[in-house]
């Protein structure tokens, strides 16, 4: 962590305004994000946290199709609804804006026009696929297709968001336009490109001053510039309709591309909170700028953007980009479409003041090195086990006994034993613990940290028995309920950043103004003779009871999923002389194995009856290599053969799959259908 800056500016992703927060969005990087300038502001330092609604780009679009309505209808809706999320949740931005703010759009315009003036763009004719019924070009996510990387079928034509890999809609194997679900035409148009290819150098140089970022963003980014021809030049325009107009002549009809505005909005919503003052926070090379982000969005904020502001010259560029994995949800990606998320704002209706529960169960979760699951059997064992038993069981115990002692006042320590001494140390130490697990983004370390510290309290008072003592030894209970409440002071300190509701409780109890992180490194916070307020217990247990419903809607999405979508809507009519153009045979699987590198992919050798030839094909994660030798399946032998990972794939295997995603061979059901056999 460099040490000779004045400021931090902390940005968290802006959400697309497509739909409502999940725990997935929490845990990738709003929550830690969230900790973080918490921990900053409680140390008082400059710190800044920027975010707001991404409301532009292809998901506003689609959902707006989808729901029937107009784009800023959709982004009207869900810009409220996430804002609102993010303040109950405790996320204390100091400005949630917009990027359809007229500030947004003037600096996202003049961004653009700067580099324009100094000759960054190169402007290309290329051939962009266009949907023929839709009348419209299909850029990003209009189109889907199979990823060229790693064979998953559903991949978007700027990303994967499987293997992560960002993609040009050009690359897709498949591609299908996701307005009308025909195959698209290629159809020339002019778009402005940022030449990364050339950049490449530049950028290179950058992230080699960063080889202390996160392993998972800083290896991303290599694979990028070195895998095949590096990067590559990428069009910062698009033609649609909705977006921040192209501020050039010749670009009627075109918008910038929404990586282009959106990492920009950043710029602008700290314009919009500091008009005066803000360009000491993107200018000034004294300020830090720090991009909260998940894994989906590495290459945008670490290779885009900064190749973006480098090109500009007037900006500082990002220290660091600690990007999360991803949060699945009993198993299973979260997704928007099947309702398989947990949404901020039901839960609120559900677990009413319980902000605290989930925030400690995302962070001890959170998936900092590797996707990891959350599942409501443990959120019920963290509240119960840990907050309830530890955090809440201690304070619990030392001001009920403050209380029941002292009438709330706090007693005096007249003499510390070597014991005390040895605890109050420990307690001095555990500030400096977190703030070094926090300095290096280890969210979940810095919170064990935290609950090792309620540990050591529940442990002194299990140690030493006040209840039992005070029938024999007055003047020693004394002092032990003094530490027994300094720690509790210090618990309202170092827990802030993670459960802030809690904290606020904690201080209210012990009837203390909130007190800064430094006080945290004292072990007398708590003066003699203060009198503290009635204690409310700060957590209660959850019962099964309580996490069934959960657990039953979930059961139900699937359900509604299946009967909601039970195939996928009808292609549209082909001709019989089409169809019998495809040359399908049963064949047998003589060897198969893994493609290296990829989930999806498998190397079969096929006897076609007519040859022994070489197939690639997407089924790695649904059959074993051993399982499937002498298996019959359904092999289209004339298909132009075409090459997946460097290897050239001769055919393709014949696959059902069901609106789960799940795949199956086709197999012939009677035996005695030999290789080669026709299928008509
Ligand atoms: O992935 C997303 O939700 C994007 N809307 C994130 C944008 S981050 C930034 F660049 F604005
Ligand atoms: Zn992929």
């Amino acid at each position: 962590m460099p040490t000779n800056y004045k400021r931090t500016l902390v940005t968290a992703a802006l959400p697309y305004a497509n739909g409502p927060v999940h725990i997935g969005h929490l845990a990738g990087c709003y929550l830690p994000s969230d900790i973080y300038v918490r921990f900053k502001r409680s140390k008082g330092e400059d710190v800044k946290f920027i975010c707001g609604s991404d409301e532009h780009g292809v998901p506003i679009t689609i959902k707006a199709k989808k729901e029937g309505v107009t784009p800023q209808a959709v982004v009207d809706k869900y810009h409220k609804m996430m804002g609102d999320a993010f303040r109950e949740f405790g996320i204390s931005f100091d400005i949630y804006s917009r990027t359809s703010s007229p500030v947004h759009h003037k600096t996202a315009s003049d961004f653009f026009k700067t580099l324009y003036d100094k000759g960054v763009f190169t402007e290309q004719v290329t051939e962009q696929y266009y949907d023929e019924s839709a009348k419209q070009f299909l850029a990003d996510r209009y189109i889907t297709g199979t990823c060229p990387k790693c064979g998953n079928p559903n991949a978007y034509g700027d990303q994967c968001e499987k293997c992560g890999s960002s993609l040009s809609p050009t690359e897709l194997i498949e591609p299908k336009s996701a307005l009308s679900g025909n195959k698209p035409v290629l159809k020339q148009t002019k778009n402005w490109f940022l030449p990364l290819d050339k950049l490449q150098p530049d950028i290179r140089a950058y992230l080699d001053k960063h080889k202390d970022w996160k392993s998972n963003v800083y290896g991303q980014c290599n694979s990028w510039l070195e895998s095949g021809d590096g990067l590559q030049p990428r069009a910062m325009t698009r033609d649609l309709d909705w977006g921040v107009p192209v501020p050039v002549e010749g670009a009627e009809g075109k918008v910038l591309y929404v990586w282009f505005d959106a990492p920009i909005g950043y710029i602008s919503a700290t314009k919009e909170l500091l008009p005066d003052d803000w360009e000491k926070y993107w200018k000034d090379k004294e300020s830090r700028l720090i991009h909260f982000i998940g894994k989906d969005n590495i290459v945008f904020h670490c290779i885009i953007f900064p190749a973006m502001l480098m090109q500009h010259g007037e900006f500082v560029l990002a220290d660091n980009v600690p990007a999360n994995e991803f949060l699945n949800l009993e198993g299973d990606k979260i997704s928007t479409s099947r309702n398989w998320a947990v949404w901020l704002h039901e839960y609120l209706l559900d677990f009413k003041g319980k902000q605290d529960v989930l925030r400690y169960v995302l962070c001890a979760n959170a998936p900092e090195t590797k996707d990891n699951d959350f599942t409501w059997k443990d959120f019920q064992t963290k509240n119960n086990s840990e907050l309830v038993a530890i955090l809440g069981n201690f304070v619990n115990r030392t001001l009920v006994l403050t209380h029941k002692f002292y009438n709330g006042s706090v007693p005096a320590a007249d003499k510390y034993t070597k014991e005390d001494l040895l605890v109050l140390e420990e307690l001095a130490s555990y500030p400096d613990k977190i703030e070094a697990a926090i300095e290096q983004f280890k969210f979940r370390e810095a919170l064990a940290e935290m609950m090792n510290l309620a540990r050591l309290g529940n442990k002194y008072l299990a140690d030493t028995e006040p209840w039992k003592l005070i029938k024999t030894d007055e003047e020693r209970v004394r002092t032990i309920m003094n530490v027994a409440l300094q720690i509790t002071c210090n618990l309202a300190i170092v827990s802030e950043p993670f459960l802030p509701f809690t904290s606020r409780k904690l201080f209210d109890m012990l009837n203390m103004p909130v007190l800064k992180w430094h006080a945290s490194k004292q072990t007398s916070n708590m003066a003699a003779g203060h009198t503290i307020n009635k204690d409310e217990l700060l957590f209660a247990k959850l019962e099964d009871a309580d996490i069934q419903p959960q657990l039953d809607r979930l059961e139900a999405s699937k359900k509604n999923n299946v009967t909601e979508n039970p195939v996928e809507a009808a292609k549209g009519e082909t001709s019989f002389d089409d169809f019998s153009k495809m040359d399908i045979r049963v064949g047998t699987i003589l060897e198969a194995e893994r493609v290296p590198k990829t989930d999806k992919l498998m190397k079969l050798k096929i006897d076609t009856g007519i040859d022994v030839r070489t197939v690639v094909s997407g089924i790695a994660a649904w059959y074993k290599p051993e399982e499937i030798i002498g298996q019959q399946v359904s092999i289209l032998v004339n298909l132009a053969p075409r090459k997946i990972k460097g290897i050239e794939s001769q055919g393709m295997i014949l696959m059902a799959e069901n609106n789960k995603g799940e795949l199956s061979f086709v197999s012939p059901v009677k035996t005695g259908m030999n290789n080669g056999s026709l299928i008509k």
